[in-house]
């Protein structure tokens, strides 16, 4: 399968560069990267893993894969709750070339030297790598297909390995799906290698979507289902609508007179390892938040409510209309952040049974009770409203309102901050630099805790509008004396889907 290494750098050094033919690999390139603006660093990359490979493996033919990482204009930790997300698929990627091998050996091997090589066979239950590991990434995309297919009667047993080499161009631990990239990728190196067909259209992908936002549980997050969503389904020019249970996607077109500029407040958030219980601390709030107010109104009601997400509180799901939902989920929950005991009690069970129903960490230990407790009512108010304003949004979007939808993109990080906690102090003063320096609107995106903010910024303003940010931020702010930044605060554009050239 694949194409030989040296006829495939010549096609790569010619691809893109022409308009669209129909030529799968013209399709790959294409609608994956701005050509010809990007030719020139995007033939480097790929002739760079193509030789990478070449000297590591003696593969006689190569195929390619492709997986953006994404820039959440709006909808922050909604996800999971069941609210929709508004992201876009960005022109940075994790990209391989690869090929599939006779055993069941996986190897992945990686451009950068600090991502070392990593290999594991492919057996029913894949032992995870330490915490934080890059490897197990791949681990999770490969052991969440292997469970969908052995339901599927194909066993592992069954199932070819294959051996990458990754090259990725998504800033780490910043908040910018690098991480649900890499598993999107291994995923379709996986598929491809097995000549399996779960991305070929619209439908399919989000089967794998959804597949594989449970897959990468593996590595710890309770994450939701945003990031490999958009990674699959971004569209060149549009940000993405995205709903939950069931996955549905709606692409709207961004505006024409507007850059989306990402910045770096260059404090890392690895949501794997240190931001890991600071960020499953969220869903476990909202979890508890929704399972009280399930219990007061079921016995506002006395009949069984049916609440189990904070996206549930709508008037389709309860058959209640939605003033009313709002008046009594406005009342139950208290400002003054709630004890596990005060919560068992209003669920009517012992404490160490809510524990072990809302409070459980994937190796089965329990997430303790914070020094602050659980803030119940302050998570539930930004999920609730960050879901509207996500709506608002895309209305505002498709109505040309743009600087509509930089308000709701402002007031959209004032709640992270303040009622959902997921800034820092670094976020909150790059945020305010943005907006002096012209921003239609700027917020944190992503997980928080650090990473990347996003400004909307006219297109005339961007350069003044980077020299700026790279002065009052960088230099001045976090007093930095070297000169480029321009890998911490750059324009980004957005791109196509996750994508496959894997020839016959
Ligand atoms: C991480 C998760 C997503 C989402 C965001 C916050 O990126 O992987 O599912 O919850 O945080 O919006």
């Amino acid at each position: 399968m694949g194409i030989p290494a040296d006829q495939l750098i010549g096609m790569i050094e010619a691809a893109g560069d022409k308009p669209p033919a129909g030529d799968p690999l013209d399709r790959f390139f294409q609608t994956s990267y701005d050509f010809p603006a990007e030719g020139d660093r995007i033939h480097r990359r790929y002739r760079g893993m193509v030789e990478t490979h070449a000297s590591r493996f003696h593969d006689p033919e190569l195929s390619i894969a492709r997986a953006p990482g994404r820039v959440n204009l709006i909808g922050e930790h909604t996800d999971y709750n069941g609210l929709p997300v508004f992201p876009m698929a960005v022109n940075r990627d994790m990209a391989a070339v690869f090929a599939p091998r006779r055993d069941r050996t996986v190897v992945i091997a990686n451009t950068q030297q600090e991502f070392g090589e990593r290999s594991f066979d492919i057996q029913e239950n894949i032992a995870p790598y330490a915490t934080g590991d890059w490897g197990n990434y791949c681990k999770a995309a490969v052991q969440g297909l292997l469970d969908f297919y052995r339901k599927k009667r194909r066993p592992a047993n069954k199932l070819c390995g294959f051996q990458a080499t990754i090259d990725g161009d998504i800033p780490i631990a910043a908040g910018m799906s690098s991480s649900s990239a890499l598993v999107v990728l291994c995923a379709l190196i996986f598929l491809a290698s097995n000549r399996l067909d779960l991305q070929s259209d619209a439908d399919r992908r989000l089967e794998l979507a959804d597949l594989l936002a449970a897959a990468e549980r593996y590595v710890g997050t309770q994450g939701g289902g945003m990031d490999q969503a958009i990674s699959l389904m971004g569209k060149a020019g549009h940000a993405v609508r995205i709903d939950f249970f069931p996955l549905a996607t709606r692409p709207a077109p961004l505006p024409e007179s507007c850059a989306v500029v990402v910045a770096n407040s260059t404090v890392s958030a690895a949501k794997s390892t240190e931001a890991l219980d600071k960020y499953n601390r969220r869903p476990i709030e909202c979890r508890l938040a929704a399972a009280v107010l399930k219990r007061i109104f079921s016995r506002h009601y006395d009949r069984e409510v049916p609440i189990s997400l904070l996206g549930d509180l709508k008037q389709e799901k309860l058959a209640i209309a939605e003033p009313e939902i709002w008046e009594i989920a406005d009342k139950a929950l208290h400002e003054e952040p709630y004890t596990l005991e005060e919560i068992a009690g209003v669920l009517g069970q012992s404490a160490e049974k809510t524990a072990a129903l809302y409070c459980k960490r994937r190796d089965g230990s329990i997430f303790p009770e914070p020094a602050d407790r659980f803030k119940l009512r302050q998570r539930y108010r930004h999920v609730v409203e960050e879901g509207r304003r996500v709506e608002r949004s895309v209305q505002a979007l498709e109505a040309g309102d743009v600087a509509g939808f930089g308000q709701l993109m402002n007031r959209s990080h004032e709640s992270c901050r303040d009622l959902y906690e997921i800034s820092t102090p670094e976020l909150d003063r790059l945020v305010t630099i943005a907006r002096e320096a012209g921003a239609v609107g700027s917020r944190l995106t992503g997980a928080g805790f650090g990473g990347c903010t996003v400004s909307l910024v006219e297109k005339q303003k961007v350069e003044p509008f980077i020299r700026q940010v790279m002065q009052n931020y960088y230099r001045e702010y976090l007093g930095r004396e070297d000169r480029g930044f321009d890998d911490l605060i750059f324009p980004c554009r957005a791109a196509g889907g996750a994508a496959l050239f894997a020839a016959p």
